[in-house]
């Protein structure tokens, strides 16, 4: 049974009538463009064809009733009072927050949520779910859906309510998101470009299944050596600063804010350089900018874990991979690699064959259909 079949077979039978609409938010994956977005600089990932689901329907007494089926177990919280705590109700939680605080006015909703983006993992579930909730505010509530708002709404809700210090990527493109394109998102403007994935390519996801520890610490700790080296060039953001205007005074840095910055800013510029060579259907291109950015990651953003390194550099090593790199946060998680479509079932049973004998895990690889944002799927 597909999702969609089972979360609104949920419903029916926890509620005793069909939902009045089912909703939908898409994991991603990122191409290029890593540790870019709080740097407000450029990033190109695409909406996966994983997503968080709500069947729902609008309550009139201002709350809202939840139930996960991937937690089995349901959480009840009213409007008008809301208040912290912990686990995975502070994601809806957390959003009704910060849509009140923007000014909206909410109608409470009762529904039943499913979700296949693999948590934990780096594809942004917790994006998802938050936009998955943003959708059903929408539906139920009756305002307009502004993509790029709700994004940053969400993005202040994971902010300051759960607490993580997430850029905007991760909730733009579950917003954005477009069917067999990647999105090029300027994080200044938030201005969003599709841009069709070259012909004969496919993009297969690599998960290590390591998965990160003490990442937010790590995250939070290079956001600082960003703006630590921001405030050298006198800037606001690394954003702003040019490959020669770095290298002209990259000596007077310490080593490690040198290497953060050059990350950064090189990564800017990769991003963009990939996202002509997707206009002209430059595949090989592309997938030569990945693998610079790997090894830009691994090397001056220390970013990436044994495993990542290991999948990637196997991945590059089979036939028909054009390039190949981590994705997301890093320190475990998932790679992503830009392959030839006619060799793409070959790539994933190789791969997963040489990972497996390099590291004795087995890691689960997968082709993904670039999707939509955030969307109505039934009403
Ligand atoms: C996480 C964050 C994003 C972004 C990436 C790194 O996924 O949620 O905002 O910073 O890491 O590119």
């Amino acid at each position: 049974m597909s999702l969609k079949d089972q979360v609104i077979a949920d419903f029916t039978q926890r509620f005793g009538a069909p939902p009045d609409v089912v909703v939908r938010a898409p994991g991603r994956v990122n191409l290029i463009g890593e540790h870019t977005d709080y740097n407000e600089g450029f990033v190109m990932p695409l909406a996966i064809d994983r997503h968080t689901w709500i069947a729902l329907r609008p309550r009139s007494d201002g709350t809202v009733f939840l139930h996960s089926m991937d937690h089995d177990a349901s959480c009840t919280f009213g409007l008008a009072q809301l208040s912290k705590d912990r686990g995975w109700q502070e994601y809806p939680k957390s959003v009704a927050w910060a849509l009140h605080d923007a000014g909206y006015t909410l109608t409470g909703w009762e529904g039943t949520t499913i979700c296949d983006v693999p948590l934990g993992a780096g594809l942004s579930s917790s994006a998802s779910f938050e936009l998955a909730i943003a959708k059903a505010f929408a539906e139920v509530s009756g305002f307009p859906w502004d993509a790029p708002k709700m994004a940053l709404i969400s993005q202040q809700a994971e902010n300051q309510w759960v607490g993580v210090n997430c850029g905007i990527m991760d909730q733009m493109i579950s917003a954005v998101g477009q069917a067999d394109h990647a999105v090029l998102i300027d994080c200044r403007s938030l201005e969003a470009t599709p841009l069709p994935l070259p012909s004969g390519t496919s993009v297969v996801i690599l998960d290590t299944t390591t998965r990160r520890g003490l990442v937010d610490s790590a995250y939070n700790e290079r956001r600082q050596q960003c703006e630590e080296a921001a405030a050298f060039f006198g800037v606001k953001m690394l954003r702003d600063v040019t490959l020669d205007q770095f290298t002209a005074r990259a000596d007077q840095l310490s080593d490690t804010t040198r290497r953060r910055a050059q990350h950064v800013i090189s990564e800017n510029e990769r991003t963009v350089a990939a996202a002509d060579a997707m206009q002209r259907g430059d595949a090989v291109a592309l997938g030569q900018l990945m693998n610079e950015s790997h090894d830009s990651l691994r090397d001056d953003f220390e970013v990436t874990n044994q495993e990542l390194n290991e999948i990637v550099d196997r991945s590059r090593e089979i036939e028909g991979c054009l390039g190949a790199r981590m994705t997301g946060a890093g320190f475990g998680g998932c790679a992503v690699a830009l392959v030839q479509s006619e060799r793409a079932a070959d790539f994933v049973a190789s791969v997963t064959a040489a990972y497996h004998d390099a590291t004795g895990l087995l890691p689960s690889a997968y082709v993904c259909q670039a999707s939509d944002g955030a969307s109505v799927v039934a009403r």
